[in-house]
């Protein structure tokens, strides 16, 4: 469903701070994979994502997402079809606009045009019975702007305005992160469960190494610009915090980041 064919993309070419961010990345993922990506500081996680949501043009390679070459495609032209979500909970979210407006906006994406669509009565209903299995207590809020929220909540809401409309592909970019472990733990709990009952093709981010192989069915390691571990079947059910670090010493030329072992 998401395949990319030698995507390379080098910031600063034939200058002192030139760097090879993606070089020469071969992916294939297929329908309702759950992917975790994990990598030292700089390895290039975040740059594939930003190559397959349009953020940045990429140098070389192709892109297709189901069978179509979305390489020429801008950011917005794929936004209709990939949910995104990263670290900053301010991200994703009007904070001036309440809970019910912004989930109305979210809704409207890949219909409407309009900005700001009037939200329908059975939409209300709709966004409640959606807030209520976030089970945070926000279907009681409708008309609380996002910008009083906390920081989990918000993520939280914003997981759900990126999954309202079941997105083709959903690109996580250490979503947790900035959250507290306790909170951390539930919105992660939370994106398993909506990944899962939609069914959602998803590439998550994280430096987390328990939760990069306890969610998902694959996981892939970066070092440098590249791919160098696909952990999957029984050697990625078998795998322990320590044999992955001695397998990344093995094959990466780097070291791994205090990041990756928080
Ligand atoms: N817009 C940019 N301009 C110049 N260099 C960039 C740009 N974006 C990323 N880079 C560089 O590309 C390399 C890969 O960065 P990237 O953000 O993809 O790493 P990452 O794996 O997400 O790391 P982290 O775990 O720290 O988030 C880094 O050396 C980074 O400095
Ligand atoms: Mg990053």
């Amino acid at each position: 469903m998401l395949k990319l064919e030698n995507v390379s993309i080098t910031f600063n070419a034939n200058t002192v701070n030139e760097r090879k961010a993606l070089q020469n990345i071969n992916l294939n993922i297929k329908d309702g994979d759950f992917i975790t990506v994990i990598g030292s500081n700089g390895a290039g996680k975040s740059t594939l994502m930003n190559a397959i949501s349009g953020t940045y043009r990429i140098d070389q390679g192709r892109i297709f997402l189901d069978d179509k070459n979305i390489t020429n495609l801008k950011e917005h032209q794929r936004a209709k079809k990939i949910g995104r979500l990263f670290q900053d909970p301010l991200r994703g979210t009007a904070p001036n606009m309440t809970i019910e407006e912004n989930l109305g906006l979210a809704y409207s994406r890949g219909k409407r045009r309009s900005l700001f669509p009037g939200i329908r009565k059975k939409d209300v209903g709709y966004f409640k019975k959606e807030l209520a299995a976030l089970d945070l207590g926000l279907e009681d809020r409708m008309k609380t702007p996002v910008g009083l929220l906390s920081g989990g909540q918000r993520q939280a809401l914003t997981l759900l305005m990126a999954t309202i409309v079941t997105p083709k592909l959903l690109l996580l970019d250490e979503h947790t992160a900035a959250l507290d472990p306790k909170t951390a733990e539930k919105v992660m709990e939370l994106t398993d469960k909506i990944v899962k009952n939609d069914n959602i093709t998803t590439l998550m981010i994280t430096h987390n190494i328990p939760n990069a192989l306890k969610y998902g069915n694959k996981t892939l390691v970066m070092s440098q610009g590249k791919v160098i571990l696909v952990l999957e079947g029984e050697e990625r059910k078998n795998m322990t915090v320590d044999k992955l670090m001695k397998l990344y010493s093995d094959n990466a030329d780097d070291v791994m980041s205090d990041k990756m072992l928080l």
